[in-house]
């Protein structure tokens, strides 16, 4: 699929921003603000680090958040036990969803890999029910590969 205009620009955006620096933990944590400023109608966004069998949070934007959710459970839990982007449009539908925040409503996941390894996850929340389509989720996922392109990831 093709990128909007708008996750174009995006790309483009994080790209210019992230030149310079390579550092993994600085590019998620600007790469979590630039998505928080940049989508419209979503109330967190951010990222999981795989660390064995647990995901532990790492940088990002929104209110507090759960910071261990075993490989398998939540919807981060399954893109990483799946290895596939999560897009779901009713979260209270998910079976075994995890409610960090009660307001979020649809949620996206996309697994992150650097050289065949799962590194962790890159998770946005909405309030708003089917919040997003899969022309986020293409947009997303290249947003995430500009990030794995511009940095310098652990055990790499
Ligand atoms: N809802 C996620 C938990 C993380 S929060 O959304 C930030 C899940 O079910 O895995």
């Amino acid at each position: 699929m093709s990128l909007t205009p708008f996750y174009a620009a995006l790309c483009a955006q994080l790209s210019g921003l992230l030149t310079g620096e390579r550092d993994w933990l600085a590019n998620t944590a600007n790469a979590s603000a630039l998505l928080f400023l940049e989508l419209r109608d979503i109330n967190w966004a951010g990222f999981y680090f795989l660390r064995g069998e647990e995901l532990r949070l790492g940088p990002f934007q929104g209110k507090p958040a759960c910071t261990r959710i075993a490989v398998g459970s939540g919807v981060c839990g399954t893109a990483v036990a799946s290895g596939e982007s999560q897009l779901v449009e009713d979260v209270h539908q998910f079976p075994g969803h995890i409610a960090c925040d009660a307001v979020s409503a649809s949620e996206v996941v996309i697994p992150l890999y650097a050289g065949g390894r799962c590194l962790g996850v890159l998770d946005i929340d909405s309030p708003s029910l089917a919040r997003f389509d899969a022309e986020d989720l293409a947009g997303l996922e290249a947003f995430a590969q500009v990030l794995l392109d511009h940095s310098d990831t652990p055990g790499a």
